[in-house]
């Protein structure tokens, strides 16, 4: 069967015959100490994020209050195998979704899967009055978050993330996009979802390569916010059972608390909000030439290693605040290194392509001392010359062989 046929399937046909772990089986014990709460974003006018134990069971409720005349959700055929069946089930009794699916990871990110699921949602009867749930990781609530953006202007749309990364990072932006022309998140809008519902009993299911590459942009923003959140970061790995469910609450609880802190100070993430960049100018490169073979995350760790370094090397960053940095990221224990495919000369190009070019030439992110970013002319960017990004590369690329 075609990837696009395969996605027509009812919500009927999808109920009987998909596995699924029940709720029941996976839910986590109320001993864990995250129930269910609301938080409001800071980001475009307080979009509230439902999080922790029981919060899909307020997504009946929610869609209700909005008076949709059809539910549409958008998946990736692993998340929908997965947890579908359970999300169907707790709409059962009010709605009958329409399910539309793509195929999973990065790569699935693209133009014609856009295009795929605008041309379903008008062949299957979107209206103005609709409503888009957007049921995945980052992937999914990128693309989904977009398409439906993009329909009639705009259709009202939410999330329901499945992934530690989607939970606790994507969901409190509210950028939606897709890759293109060689670069990560090329196209996209700016979009708040009426809400995000993020039950981190659906994360249980994520393989623990997964979860340490979303642990990648905790240990980031510890290290942009510095203070009791790097020490926070610090204890957080010091546990011997990092990735046990009642630490990947902690992490998610804090990883919340981090990003509202930065995202209060820039709603649109146009200034100092960028700062969530940190790492991402060569991580979004690596990402980009690995072609899957390193996750989101673990791209950012090198980034950040990279980013690191290259301010040390300008004298932005004294060593032993370098230092500092690097003693967090190496309780990241098992990222992956680079794949010994990816030249120095193919990162140099990628990055070139970064949306964070000033005029002709590079910029980053760059920290003067954990918890203290480096502002030039009231920016956040720095800009770097080509010999200089060159140099601290292939030091890198050294000392990883
Ligand atoms: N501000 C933002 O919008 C923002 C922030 C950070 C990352 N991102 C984007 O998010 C994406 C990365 O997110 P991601 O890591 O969630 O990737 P993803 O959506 O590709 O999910 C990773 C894999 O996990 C599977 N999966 C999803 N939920 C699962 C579950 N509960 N159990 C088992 N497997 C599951 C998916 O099918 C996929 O194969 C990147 O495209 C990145 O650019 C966006």
């Amino acid at each position: 069967m075609e990837k696009h046929d395969q996605a027509k399937v009812t919500a009927q046909t999808t109920v009987h015959n998909l596995p699924h772990p029940s709720r029941a089986a996976t839910a986590a014990p109320a001993s864990m100490g995250v129930s269910a709460e609301t938080w409001h974003s800071p980001l475009a006018g307080g979009m509230p994020i439902i999080f922790g134990a029981g919060a899909l069971d307020r997504l009946p409720d929610l869609l209700l209050s909005h008076k949709p005349d059809k539910v549409f959700i958008i998946s990736d055929q692993r998340v929908f195998h997965l947890h579908g069946a359970e999300l169907l089930q707790s709409l059962s009794p009010h709605f009958a979704p329409e399910i539309i699916l793509i195929g999973e990871g990065e790569g699935e990110k693209k133009m014609s899967n856009l295009e795929f699921l605008c041309e379903q949602l008008f062949e299957r009867g979107i209206t103005k009055s609709s409503l888009v749930v957007n049921f995945g990781g980052g992937v999914t609530l990128n693309i989904g978050g977009l398409a439906a953006s993009l329909v009639y202007r705009g259709i009202r749309f939410l999330h329901v993330p499945t992934t530690l990364m989607a939970q606790s990072d994507v969901i409190v932006s509210n950028k939606q996009g897709i890759n293109f022309a060689g670069g990560k998140n090329r196209l996209g809008v700016f979009a708040t979802p009426l809400a995000a519902v993020a039950d981190p009993h659906f994360f249980r299911t994520e393989p623990l390569r997964q979860l340490r590459a979303a642990a990648v942009e905790y240990c980031k923003n510890a290290i942009l916010l510095g203070g009791e959140h790097y020490q926070e970061a610090l204890r957080f790995f010091s546990v011997p059972d990092t990735f046990s469910a009642p630490q990947l609450d902690r992490l998610l609880v804090n990883s919340l608390k981090q990003k509202f802190e930065i995202a209060r100070l820039d709603p649109k993430e146009k200034s100092l909000g960028l700062m969530l960049e940190y790492g991402h100018t060569v991580g979004h490169a690596l990402e980009w030439l690995s072609q899957g073979r390193l996750m989101h995350g673990e791209a950012v760790y090198h980034g950040m290693n990279v980013a690191g370094q290259l301010a040390h090397h300008l004298g932005i960053m004294p060593v032993e605040e370098l230092k500092k940095q690097s003693l967090l990221l190496s309780r990241l224990r098992g990222i992956p290194p680079i794949p010994k495919d990816i030249s120095v000369g193919q990162i140099q190009a990628s990055v070139q392509r970064d949306n964070k070019k000033v005029g002709k030439g590079m910029a980053f992110i760059l920290m003067k001392a954990v918890g203290q970013v480096n502002m030039q002319d009231g920016s956040v960017l720095t800009p770097v010359c080509e010999f200089q990004l060159n140099s601290v590369l292939l030091e890198y690329w050294d000392a990883l062989l």
